[in-house]
């Protein structure tokens, strides 16, 4: 059991292995937030403070009592409208045009298992692994409910919250608000850490202190973007690696999404994440319920080390689905790099076939293989193949493939259209734009209305068709560029507001259909790499392209910050050739393998190319991967360095049982006349003896952890750095 309620004291308990989370109906059935962080066991309400402060106002039934109000309380689900000037969770608009929400607490219900959300991704568990608590609260004036839904995974220490609204009355409602989490913490120091970028530059890691008024970390891309990701880590400042408090959440959202905190005049810190509100207007007619996308939060008081190994385990084993999600994942070889749009099948094939000849399990062929795509100026949306290119089309190609021992993978962009294409000449309708504008183009591309059911039927059939077509094993669903224009002809006037979150239903909806239909398939997500990794899409496809930047040394900071909530088995990750074709900077081949097996591990160039050495280490690299991959994508992942500030980047694998660990880096630069450079190991057994099987050595696991091992003596720059230790029998 997670879940307590005591009825008299009106005291909710959510209790997990190492976490508590309390929240209380006091006796205005206002619901209190008492406690999110390490376990008390004990009610946690003698911590509140009433203090009488100026220009806060009351609630009506607290009469003269001057020191009750919304304005300081820490709150459950913080309302617009009634005093609370903080930022809220939700905001409606009734029918005379007014804005107020004064939701007090109704009931509660508690279950077995997991919730799930109807028609967006949810985490997943078993009836004996999870609880769901749901609180109804209600605003009395207008018979709007909401309920608050929280599913409780206890071993994992991982709570998530989502919000149903329904609307119980007899006139619409219009949302123009509907967070996620709403999360106010009144106690304690707390510094943010967010997740910032740009197309090939994903995931900079960048903590701040908290500024008194509102911070914000948002996308209104009509995607999660590689901008901003939907995740945010509260810590506290003296929280490191290994010790300290902190508090992550993660939106499992694919769309455009709004993270808000607001250190207040009382500092007390509010947290509050959901679909972005400035692009959101929601006509909740009666009886009709909206609800929300889904945040997994989890609490740890021993760094962020820890954090990170809730977020990884939850997103990895329930949130991830399908065949490929546990399973070993194929080395594959994708000819994007190698050929751009120049490719025939006899080129392909040329490129498979060294590929096979050093181990490669599979090749993924590019942009390039359909309509009339030359270029990135047309073709998108005409999904049938390109014959010139591929004389035999996909069926025989997939066969040479396959003969020679390899799968078949195929690249797709479903959400596109270009305007040369046969699509665009057919139904220039399906395509997003505002009647009377002309539209924005991004890579010469427009994006397709997803809220259409005729689109989404065309993508089902004619992907469907191209599937069924040849033995195809994976598909890459990529998406490469932000939308804007938001208008559809699928809705009235006054409800476009619907649109984005609409488009992004429409999405998960076919992704739903595609790997329900075709559940041998791995789909790998994509958005000119890593603009749209977010746990929504780890839902589908339970591995992402992390960055079209493939230059080793800049993969290490990516990924650096991917790993934070991310686990590795989600991170696409490929050796390129050099001179890196998006840096110009030239790496070692060993640093490019070390670093892209942080992921799901392939390769991006025209294997054909390489020196017999090379080769040789090609082939050698892919054993390795796949002796390790089960401890890289099963194992703890511990960041043993901070590559953003430091001279080198070095990160560890420990199998769950320690007996095994694996190191990996890379060395920045070379410096003359120096001393090795030094790290500590974590998450060994402190008495077992591990031998280091580069040297044959044997080291004590309290030695490697608390005085460390050295690196290798470096040569050149971005010198590759790999260890790999078993405890003695
Ligand atoms: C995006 C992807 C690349 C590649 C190209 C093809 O940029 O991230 O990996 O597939 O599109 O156009």
């Amino acid at each position: 059991m997670a879940i307590f309620v005591n009825e008299k004291t009106g005291l909710f308990q959510i209790i997990t292995d190492n976490t508590e989370y309390q929240m209380k109906a006091d006796k205005y059935g206002v619901l209190k937030h008492l406690w999110y962080g390490e376990k008390t066991g004990y009610d946690m309400e003698y911590l509140q403070n009433y203090p009488d402060v100026g220009f806060s106002g009351n609630i009506y039934d607290a009469g003269n009592d001057r020191t009750y109000s919304l304005d300081t309380l820490p709150l459950e689900y913080a309302c617009e409208g009634v005093g609370d000037y903080r930022i809220t969770g939700i905001s409606a608009v009734h029918s005379d045009g007014s804005c107020a929400l004064d939701l007090r607490y109704k009931g509660y219900r508690i279950s077995r298992g997991k919730y799930g959300i109807n028609g967006l991704p949810a985490v997943y568990a078993d009836e004996n692994e999870s609880e769901t608590l749901e609180i109804i609260l209600r605003d009395k004036y207008s018979n709007i409910e909401v309920t608050l839904r929280y599913g409780v995974l206890p071993k994992l220490d991982i709570i998530t919250r989502c919000v149903s609204i329904a609307n119980n009355g007899n006139v619409p409602v219009i949302l123009t608000k509907a967070a996620s989490l709403c999360l106010d913490i009144a106690y304690g120091e707390w510094e943010w850490m967010h997740f910032h970028g740009r197309h090939t530059m994903e995931r900079v890691t960048e903590r701040s202190p908290l500024i008194h008024g509102i911070q914000e970390s948002s996308s209104k891309r009509g995607t999660s973007s590689h901008h901003q990701n939907p995740s945010v880590l509260l810590c506290s400042p003296d929280c490191t690696e290994t010790s300290g408090s902190c508090i992550g959440a993660v939106l499992a959202y694919s769309g455009s999404f709004k993270t808000q905190i607001e250190l207040d005049q009382q500092e007390q810190v509010r947290l509050v994440m959901g679909i972005n509100p400035e692009l959101f207007r929601w006509e909740l007619k009666p009886s009709e319920v909206f609800d929300t996308p889904e945040v997994i939060m989890s609490y740890s008081a021993n760094g962020m080390e820890k954090l990170s190994h809730n977020f990884h385990k939850v997103i990895r084993e329930h949130v991830c689905r399908g065949k490929y999600k546990l399973a070993k994942r194929p080395v594959l070889i994708n000819n994007w790099e190698a050929t751009y749009f120049d490719f025939n099948e006899e080129k392909i094939l040329g490129i498979a076939e060294q590929a096979a000849a050093l181990g490669v399990d599979m090749l993924v062929l590019d942009d390039g293989w359909f309509g009339k795509r030359n270029d990135d100026c047309s073709g998108l949306g005409d999904w049938f193949v390109n014959e010139e290119k591929l004389c035999g089309g996909l069926g025989s190609l997939s066969k040479k493939l396959n003969e020679m021992g390899m799968k078949f993978g195929l690249w797709f962009e479903p959400e596109m259209i270009s305007e040369d294409s046969e699509l665009y000449r057919t139904h220039p309708e399906w395509a997003i734009r505002i009647p009377s504008r002309d539209p924005i183009r991004s890579r010469y591309q427009l994006v397709l209305d997803m809220t259409n059911p005729d689109v989404r039927e065309y993508l089902f059939e004619s992907m469907s068709n191209i599937l069924k077509s040849a033995d195809i094993s994976y598909i890459k669903w990529d998406m490469n560029r932000s939308i804007c224009d938001w208008y559809t002809p699928c809705l009235s006037a006054e409800n476009q507001g619907e649109m984005p979150h609409r488009y992004v239903l429409g999405l998960y909806e076919l992704l739903e259909q595609l790997t329900t239909a075709f559940p041998n398939v791995l789909f790998e997500g994509c958005s000119g790499g890593g603009g749209r990794f977010d746990a929504g899409m780890l839902y589908y496809c339970p591995q992402i392209w992390c960055s079209d930047d493939t230059d080793a040394y800049e993969r290490t900071k990516i990924q650096y910050g991917t790993s934070f909530f991310y686990p590795i088995s989600a991170v696409g990750s490929h050796v390129s050739a050099v001179p890196n074709h998006q840096t110009g900077r030239i790496t070692p081949i060993e640093t490019r393998a070390v670093t892209a097996m942080a992921g799901s591990f392939g390769y991006e160039l025209d294997l054909n190319t390489l020196s017999n050495e090379e080769k040789q280490e090609v082939s050698e690299q892919i054993v390795r991967f796949k002796k390790y991959s089960e401890l890289i994508h099963n194992g703890l992942y511990y960041r043993l360095s901070d590559p953003i500030n430091g001279k080198f980047a070095v990160w560890e694998f420990v199998s769950e049982d320690k007996n095994e660990a694996l190191v990996h880096g890379v060395i920045f630069q070379t410096e003359p006349n120096r001393t090795q450079y030094r790290i500590k190991l974590r998450g060994l057994l402190p008495e077992a003896d591990y031998r280091l099987e580069e040297n044959g050595e044997i080291y004590k696991g309290r030695a490697l952890m608390n005085g460390g091992i050295l690196l290798p003596k470096s040569w050149g720059d971005n010198f590759p750095v790999q260890m790999h230790f078993t405890a003695e029998a």
